[in-house]
């Protein structure tokens, strides 16, 4: 049985001591639950300071983004062994906003698949299509294309544990979420794509998110898809009620 995951990815919002706050306003409405696992992914910033305050609570740590070499002269990177060393568990890879605005591609973000799971990360791999490319048909071959590109040369041991976020770029932060069918057709799609690499076990066992303006209200619908894993949610993770809430869910 794969146990859903439902992380916050804050993206570039909240300072240390923000986050701190949200933290001790999340514990008594969501720590100890048990039907899935949590995780915050705050700014680089807030890391060190978090995981203390999430010790215990059964809440994992993770980042959102890290360069794939250990040490260097890489001014303004972080290494996979810094993110450990601070307490994290996950890394978000691939975003789509690392993307648009960063240059990423699927051969700088199968680097940094590779290094997160040989440093024992667990990455939180983004993929999913933009507006024009959904509107010409394309979805399922950008989508193909990036799985592929993205988990190139990884042993399916490895591409078991990681888990995948299916993000539809016209979804983010936008208020329009693909519907739960749309969603469960693209993320059973993602899975046969995961058994055609590494076979039947692996597919069986990596688990696949949604994201794209997931809500309290949307949640219980999308979780209670059979190949939707759970969220990876934005806007909506950063106030501690909503986040409860979806983390909550009865699906
Ligand atoms: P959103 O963002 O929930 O605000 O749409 C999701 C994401 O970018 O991970």
């Amino acid at each position: 049985m794969r146990q859903p995951i439902i992380a916050g990815n804050w993206k570039m919002y909240k300072t240390a001591a923000e986050a701190v706050e949200f933290v001790r306003d999340l514990k008594p409405l969501a720590g100890g639950a048990k039907h899935c696992e949590i995780v915050i992914c705050p700014p680089y910033t807030s890391l060190e300071v978090l995981a203390p305050e999430l010790a215990g609570t059964g809440i994992s740590l993770g980042a959102q983004n890290m360069y794939w070499e250990a040490e260097g002269a890489y001014t303004g990177e972080v290494s996979p062994g810094m993110l450990l060393a601070a307490g994290c568990k996950y890394v978000i890879l691939g975003h789509s906003e690392r993307r648009e605005y960063f240059g990423e591609s699927d051969e700088t973000v199968n680097r940094k698949l590779k290094a997160a799971l040989t440093n024992g990360l667990v990455p939180i791999f983004c993929v999913g299509e933009k507006l024009a490319e959904r509107e010409a048909g394309t979805t399922t071959q950008v989508v193909r294309r990036q799985v592929t590109g993205g988990l190139a040369g990884i042993a399916p041991a490895d591409a078991a544990r990681m888990v995948i976020a299916y993000e539809p770029v016209w979804a983010i932060g936008t208020g329009r979420t693909a519907s739960s069918e749309d969603a469960e057709e693209v993320i059973s799609f993602i899975r046969g794509v995961v058994e055609e690499l590494f076979g039947p076990e692996t597919a069986a066992e990596v688990r696949i998110q949604y994201g794209g303006s997931v809500k309290p209200g949307n949640a219980p619908e999308l979780m209670g898809m059979p190949n939707i894993d759970g969220a990876l949610v934005g806007g909506a993770s950063l106030d501690p009620v909503s986040f409860a809430q979806i983390v909550n869910y009865q699906a």
